[in-house]
């Protein structure tokens, strides 16, 4: 495992410092507020996290070959489409969370040796998610609310960085130059409802479905607006490395399996 350095990005001159001592061939930016309803009770906090400390990282990487790969999300869109995204939709956030992630983009797209990676409603290892959320209270005999009226590309954190590696390695010899767009959606193939998303856990754990109560997502009360369809189009990763991610039903039963 390489050497381990501890930087607060909010810190935009200790971000220097770090980067300059690092000389880091990539780096992956996945710091965030991803916590939508907090961005949208505190603009401020997520203009600071979502898109100053990214500007942090650019300036700290100014004249430097370092290929920059900074993570969006699927929320830089309004959901009117009722198709899965391609990096060329124009977007149209309708929260502080996805304006911010926005203006992230556009902030790291300023600098040419640069690429955005859109993804998507993420499960994996280290914090709790929403997929912990509904295993918990399905092992403790809760019932659960679920959306039936939010469809997105469920993302299983493991594939998603195996799907930037072989980005990585295959970029020496596809150019950034050369690329069609530097802005490429990784997801696990295929989408579906919130609610869709819970039923398959319930089933592959042998809960029973009745645990789990389908709700309109319009109407609970959030603070924040989420696109009601936001599934990415992933032909263009698929292309770049030569393989497409497995379904979101394959992730997911891995993950189930690699949790106990
Ligand atoms: N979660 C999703 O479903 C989802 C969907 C689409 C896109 N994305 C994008 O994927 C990326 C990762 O999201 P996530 O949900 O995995 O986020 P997360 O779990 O909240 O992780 C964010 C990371 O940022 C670090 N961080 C926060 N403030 C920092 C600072 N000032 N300096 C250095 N590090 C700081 C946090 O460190 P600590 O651990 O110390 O707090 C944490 O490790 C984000 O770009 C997000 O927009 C997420």
């Amino acid at each position: 495992m390489g050497r381990q350095l501890l930087c607060d990005l909010s810190d935009a001159r200790r971000t220097v410092s770090v980067i300059r001592e690092y000389l880091p061939d990539v780096v992956v930016h996945a710091q965030a507020l991803s916590d939508v309803e907090r961005c949208e009770r505190n603009p401020h906090l997520a203009q600071a996290m979502n898109v100053t400390a990214l500007s942090h990282v650019v300036q700290a990487l100014e004249g430097l070959p370092t290929l920059l790969i900074a993570l969006s999300s699927d929320y830089v869109f309004d959901g009117s489409k009722l198709a899965p995204y391609e990096e060329a939709d124009e977007p149209h956030p309708i929260s502080v969370y996805g304006r911010t992630k926005w203006q992230g983009e556009q902030v790291t797209l300023s600098r040419s040796q640069s690429l955005i990676v859109r993804t998507s409603t993420l499960f994996g290892l280290g914090r709790v998610n929403f997929c912990d959320h509904i295993v918990t209270q399905l092992a403790n005999g809760k019932t659960l609310d679920a959306f039936d009226d939010q469809v997105t590309s469920p993302t299983y954190t493991e594939d998603l960085a195996s799907a930037i590696q072989a980005l990585i390695e295959v970029l020496p010899t596809c150019e950034l130059s050369g690329l069609s767009s530097r802005i490429i959606h990784i997801a696990n193939a295929g989408a579906c409802r919130r609610l869709d998303f819970a039923y398959q856990i319930a089933d592959e754990l042998a809960c029973s479905r009745t645990q789990i109560r389908a709700v309109s997502m319009v109407h609970s009360g959030l603070v924040a607006q989420r696109p009601r369809y936001s599934a990415l189009a992933t032909t263009y990763i698929a292309h770049l490395i030569g393989r497409g991610l497995r379904p979101w039903q394959d992730a997911l039963k891995e993950y189930l399996s690699q949790r106990h």
